[in-house]
């Protein structure tokens, strides 16, 4: 397709067998949530996104279509767009008529799932350029294309800054702050605090498509580390933990038992777990603090009425 560039910095499978192991080995066992999204991963997750329970993704969108004119002028036209955790690239649709970017640059780690959404992209809008690129944003990384004197702006939606731990998260909008460079925006989702009973659905849902999602971390470790997880010896194990204002997702072994991974062993007590996510929730006040210690200034924040959800413009000082 003449619109479509793709660079694939998708890190090499070393670096998911160290991790594992050195996750594995730790205690409290924990192996973090960037290695949920395989092909089939990517796939839950966008039957996730359409749960009843889990109000993100309906919630998000609505701001979106309620406020993308304004969203828009506060980015500003012919820019270099980058996208953060694209996904499925469905939420930028709903801004690129009003965005008109220069170029379009979604960046993801779940390679074949970008690659095929960027290919609808390209073929459903043959006008916009897109760079798309395959890459762990958790890391430092440079992009591989940059023009330097473009304007830039930047769309990060879904809340998945929820899934770093705060210092990491101050980290990732430092890095966002410098791509962008002096006056560049950055267009961010945010989950709310709310009552422990909505967050605690939303990740227990009752067709068990989160409990998959889960439990396909181990299914993906089996496959690409040679590992022995037995699937039905683990469960799906999630809940909000109010002090820390989060989320967190577990493995939860059923039984004492030994499972090996790349030719290691590893001991699992009764009941003991792998800790495979975190999804911050935040104040409105409490993300602004952590925006302008990375260096931007908040300039509109959008909420539906319900005050579920965020959309918070950020202009870097
Ligand atoms: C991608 N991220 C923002 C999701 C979340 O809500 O933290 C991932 C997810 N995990 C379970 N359900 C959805």
């Amino acid at each position: 397709m003449p619109n479509l560039t793709f660079y694939d910095l998708h890190p090499p499978l070393e670096n998911f067998r160290e991790d594992v192991i050195t996750g594995l080995s730790a205690t409290p066992k924990a192996i973090s949530p960037k290695f949920f999204y395989d092909q089939h991963g990517s796939r839950l997750f966008d039957r996730i996104t359409e749960l009843p329970e889990y109000y993100q993704t309906r919630t998000e969108i609505s701001i979106i279509r309620e406020h993308g004119m304004e969203m828009a002028l506060l980015l500003g036209e012919h820019s270099l767009l980058l996208e953060l955790g694209s996904g499925s690239s469905k939420k930028i649709r709903l801004l690129l008529d009003a965005l008109r970017p220069a170029i379009y640059m979604p960046i993801d780690i779940s390679r074949e799932h970008l690659r095929e959404s960027a290919q609808i992209l390209a073929k459903h809008s043959p006008g916009l350029e897109i760079h798309a690129v395959c890459a762990d944003y958790s890391n430092d990384f440079e992009l591989p294309y940059y023009p330097e004197s473009m304007p830039k702006a930047a769309f990060f939606p879904g809340s998945s800054i929820g899934n770093f731990e705060p210092p990491l998260a101050q980290a990732l909008l430092q890095r966002t702050a410098k791509l962008l460079g002096a006056g560049g925006a950055l267009l961010i989702g945010v989950d709310l605090i709310k009552s422990t009973g909505v967050l605690n659905a939303a990740y227990n849902d009752s067709q068990g498509v989160t409990a998959d999602f889960n439990l396909n971390l181990l299914t993906r470790i089996n496959r690409e580390l040679n590992a022995d997880f037995d699937l039905s010896s683990f469960e799906h194990h999630a809940f909000y933990n109010e002090k820390p204002g989060r989320i967190e997702m577990h493995l939860r072994s059923k039984i004492p038992q030994s499972v090996k991974v790349a030719g290691e062993s590893f001991n699992f007590s009764m009941r003991e777990t792998i800790h495979t996510e975190n999804s911050y929730k935040y104040t409105l006040e409490q993300f602004q603090q952590l925006a302008i210690s990375a260096g931007f200034k908040s300039e509109r924040v959008w909420r539906d009425t319900e005050k579920l959800f965020s959309v918070h413009c950020l202009r870097v000082e």
